[in-house]
């Protein structure tokens, strides 16, 4: 009796040891083999103000990128004036929990203030002055959290959708060669961290060759990028799971890793005419444009399962080149796509509802990482 209570009781303990490590508690440790998993973290979060966000983050994330507080008009908002307060709070917060850090991002044509681009009197700079401007920023910021920050958002966006570089004010002053100057710069200023090009879209062919294109020059220079980071900004039915997996792999063969930087799925109607994620993009609010105000339907909530399972198949299927799959923010409720491109909608494109709690999503995800799902 005594040694049959014995075995039951070892059984117990081994089942649930079983059990355990069959269920992880996060989606960090589901993912631990194959990939980083990352999320946004907003000024709520970097000050401590969202104590169940900051809790959520700490369990299920091993990886942060700073949804706001790194963008030039955050931490340079004047010519003299650098305010590193947010920033550096959210580097405190990276390296207590032992994340790795992402730096969010150096050079983009959004969230740059016009004097960046101007002389005293409101005239455009030179290529020289602009580029010293660049230079000096670059090495401030990037030098300033060497050997904290793992890997920064060198260049974004620099592509319109038909593959040509875009007419950015970096483009127009200082011509195309502005992306091997941003590298270089970034490189001087940590030399150790991982530099990265971040894009949307790349599943459209046409945009996607102008990066490979830009790749392949730079690293003929001698440039150093890490990685091509794949925004992922998604919707259910775009791109396809057989875009995007054609897509890691066109960037692989370049020789550089491939992340996931800002995953989200938008399930309202789509408001703008083309997908894009170019985040100056504006649609009036009609109403039909926001059809679940007052809740998902359930075959939503399925639909949206389905999707997130059916990409983190391509992504584990890609695992050797992938090293970190980031999502654009942590809850529903936190989400830009909430008033982007339409003000004042209610989207659910994020694995956490507005109260904080997994959705289906969660454990179809989880799900994926634990071989249960059907892979596509
Ligand atoms: C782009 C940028 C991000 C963010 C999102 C939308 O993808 O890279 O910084 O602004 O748009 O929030």
């Amino acid at each position: 009796m005594a040694l049959n209570s014995k075995i039951a009781a070892a059984l117990l303990v081994f089942l649930s040891l079983v059990t355990a490590a069959q269920s992880p508690s996060g989606l960090k440790d589901a993912y631990k083999n194959s990939f980083l998993i990352g999320t946004a973290l907003n000024r709520a979060h970097i000050y401590g103000e969202d104590a169940r966000g900051v809790a959520l983050i700490k369990q299920n994330f091993n990886a942060i990128s700073p949804e706001n507080a790194l963008k030039w008009e955050s931490i340079h908002p004047q010519l003299h004036r650098y305010d590193f307060e947010a920033a550096d709070r959210y580097v405190k917060f990276g390296v207590a929990n032992h994340m790795f850090i992402v730096g969010h991002t150096l050079v983009w044509h959004n969230q740059t203030p016009a004097w960046v681009f101007q002389d005293g009197k409101g005239k455009p700079l030179s290529r020289d002055k602009l580029l010293r401007r660049m230079r000096d920023h670059v090495h401030k910021v990037v030098g300033r959290y060497k050997g904290r920050i793992d890997g920064w958002d060198v260049v974004n966006e620099a592509f319109e959708e038909d593959g040509t570089l875009r007419q950015s004010k970096w483009m127009k002053i200082i011509g195309e060669d502005y992306i091997t100057k941003a590298f270089q710069y970034a490189h001087e200023g940590d030399p150790k961290a991982e530099l990265y090009y971040n894009e949307y879209n790349l599943e459209k062919p046409a945009k996607r060759r102008g990066v490979i294109e830009l790749i392949r020059k730079l690293k003929a220079q001698g440039v150093q990028v890490s990685a091509v980071g794949l925004q992922e900004h998604d919707g259910l039915d775009w791109p396809s799971l057989e875009e995007v997996d054609a897509t890691i792999s066109d960037l692989a063969e370049l020789g550089v890793k491939v992340n996931i930087t800002e995953l989200d799925i938008n399930v309202l109607p789509q408001a703008t005419s083309g997908v894009t994620a170019e985040v100056t993009a504006k649609a009036e609010a009609r109403p039909n444009l926001n059809p679940y105000a007052d809740g998902l339907p359930d075959s939503v909530q399925q639909e949206l399962a389905k999707r997130y399972a059916g990409l983190f198949g391509v992504f584990l299927k890609h695992r050797g080149v992938i090293s970190r799959v980031s999502f654009w923010g942590l809850a529903d409720g936190d989400s830009w796509l909430n008033n982007w491109p339409v003000r004042g909608r209610t989207n659910y494109p994020l694995l956490f509802d507005r109260q904080g709690k997994p959705k289906p999503a969660y454990d179809a995800v989880i799900n994926v990482a634990l071989g249960q799902a059907t892979q596509p």
